[in-house]
């Protein structure tokens, strides 16, 4: 079994990333039309986990956002976002203990919130130290309790860090974290496949 990032890189390695990100785009998709809707000002923009950094360029193009940065503990994975986008920003960091050097307006993550040992230290993390006041945080993830399929990934995957909460203590986490407003829905359900998972909340203007 290997970390999260170590199994990561060697995907980046064999080109894997680009398969991973067709995969995840409609769900992506969804996310950033909810996102999209609720913006009205410009906006600046974080992609935790963002792999070789495909949304990080795709949000970068949108009219209102004013920086966009993502941040990812593999190398493999940065250099190769690094190497398509000299535009906008990219750091490899690890997401439980790295902040950025001013706070963003919208948090956004796809599959990546549960590679940590403690999700909710995570969540709180994001809130207090990357999120401003009013900001939003969204996140997809395919992998909790109620989407059975994804049962057997840590071992189809060989990954020894992932967290299964079910839906109920994912949104306990966005509200006990202090974000307000939080809502969670499901993006392409079909068969046994449960579907993505989608969590937001929105930091409270204090
Ligand atoms: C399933 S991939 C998703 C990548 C990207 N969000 C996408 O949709 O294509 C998970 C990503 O999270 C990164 N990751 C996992 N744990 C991490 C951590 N603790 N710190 C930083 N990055 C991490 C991995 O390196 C990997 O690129």
């Amino acid at each position: 079994m290997k970390s999260p990032i170590e199994v990561f890189s060697k995907w980046a390695d064999e080109g894997r990333d680009e398969a991973m990100a067709k995969g995840h785009a409609s769900s992506v998709n969804a996310i950033l039309d909810f996102t999209y809707k609720h913006i009205k000002d410009a906006f600046s923009f974080l992609d935790a986990g963002c792999g070789n950094g495909w949304v990080v360029r795709k949000v970068g193009n949108h009219p209102l956002c004013n920086k966009a940065i993502g941040v990812d503990g593999s190398r493999s994975m940065i250099d190769k976002a690094i190497l398509i986008d000299s535009k906008n920003t990219y750091e490899c960091e690890d997401l439980i203990d790295w902040i950025p050097d001013e706070k963003v307006d919208v948090i956004f993550s796809m599959e990546v919130f549960y590679y940590v040992n403690n999700p909710r230290k995570l969540i709180d993390h994001v809130v207090n130290n990357w999120l401003k006041s009013t900001g939003r945080l969204i996140i997809g993830i395919d992998y909790y309790k109620e989407n059975k399929p994804s049962e057997s990934w840590p071992l189809d995957c060989g990954i020894s860090i992932m967290t299964r909460l079910s839906e109920h203590e994912w949104k306990e986490s966005f509200s006990k974290s202090g974000l307000v407003n939080v809502l969670t829905w499901r993006e392409g359900q079909k068969d046994k496949w449960g579907g993505t998972l989608i969590l937001t909340g929105e930091k409270p203007n204090y």
